[in-house]
């Protein structure tokens, strides 16, 4: 298949809807990135890669760092970390709290942000470093030394933090945060704020495609991890949409409020899509849009 071409076909397609949505506006740094941004990449379990418009530019990651904390994690505690957080769908918008208390402080699933913040507690356990272990990691699987956390998207998530500090007091509250809830809490926020393009996460999320098997050939996960992180991003990873993801898509996806969508075929490729405008549940329009037209132009999904 010419995936140049595809991916060229897909931008051009997408074109009147880049700009549509609204840019995230919690944090001035987020809220000052140009909505008329628009990249897409694709990296092949291979090694080659192909990308369209601002595929090299770099963006914030978000909540696309939550499929990484729980595969570092996966790794390091295996099914222990089920007991802590759940795999079913919130059906609740990303940062709610009301789910919590009527289930005891055990959240739905990694991908909201009261699971992210377990996740991190358990990895910052395990490691000493969370955040240091996750930007290591997207180094080495990206090929990009330079890839970095940025330091004003991570002040301002700690500025403008209520909400996340509040789930996490709360899961402390239940005995479900084992470290200072201040430290979760900042080791979170830097995850948040790795900034990395297109090219960089189309790379870092072929170990999901490759069943574990990182790029340079070693194991991360076992291969029925690597399809339980997939089938949870599938279920779980637009939160709200995640049923019409599913639907749209037919793939694996984790979006973050940056703009930034990335998306696993098994056995192919890892993709990534940006541009900064969300819709109501805090996905990214145009990468939507592009991630369904890409699946429906080549015919590849998991279904
Ligand atoms: O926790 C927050 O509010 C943000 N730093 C990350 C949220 C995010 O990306 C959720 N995703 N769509």
């Amino acid at each position: 298949m010419d995936y140049q071409a595809v991916l060229d076909e897909v931008a051009t397609a997408v074109r009147p809807l880049i700009g549509q949505g609204r840019v995230a506006n919690y944090i001035p740094a987020l809220a000052a990135v140009d909505p008329g941004r628009f990249g897409m990449a694709l990296a092949t379990v291979d090694g080659q890669l192909f990308g369209v418009g601002d595929w090299r530019v770099p963006f914030s990651i978000q909540s696309i760092s939550k499929v990484f904390t729980l595969a570092l994690t996966l790794a390091r505690d295996g099914d222990a970390v089920w007991r802590r957080v759940g795999k079913e769908p919130s059906g609740n918008p990303f940062n709610s709290l009301v789910q919590l208390e009527y289930e005891q402080g055990i959240p739905r699933n990694p991908f909201i942000n009261a699971g992210a913040l377990v996740i991190t507690d358990r990895l910052l356990r395990l490691t000493g470093d969370a955040r240091g272990v996750l930007r290591e990691f997207l180094r080495v699987e990206s090929g990009n030394p330079a890839l970095d956390f940025d330091p004003v998207v991570a002040a301002s998530e700690a500025t403008h933090g209520h909400r996340n500090a509040a789930l996490a007091h709360f899961m402390a509250s239940y005995g479900n945060i084992e470290n200072p809830v201040a430290d979760v809490l900042d080791h979170y926020f830097w995850q948040c704020s790795l900034s990395a393009s297109c090219a960089d996460l189309a790379r870092a999320c072929g170990f999901l495609a490759r069943h574990g098997q990182r790029a340079g050939g070693e194991r991360l996960l076992t291969r029925s991890q690597a399809k339980q992180v997939n089938a949870v991003m599938l279920t779980c990873g637009t939160y709200d949409a995640a049923g019409d993801f599913a639907y749209r898509v037919g793939l694996p996806g984790k979006s973050g409020v940056g703009g930034g969508i990335i998306a696993v075929i098994p056995n192919l490729c890892g993709l990534c899509v940006w541009s900064p405008g969300l819709d109501a549940r805090g996905n990214s329009v145009a990468g939507v849009e592009a991630l369904d037209r890409f699946t429906t132009l080549t015919g590849l999904s998991v279904f």
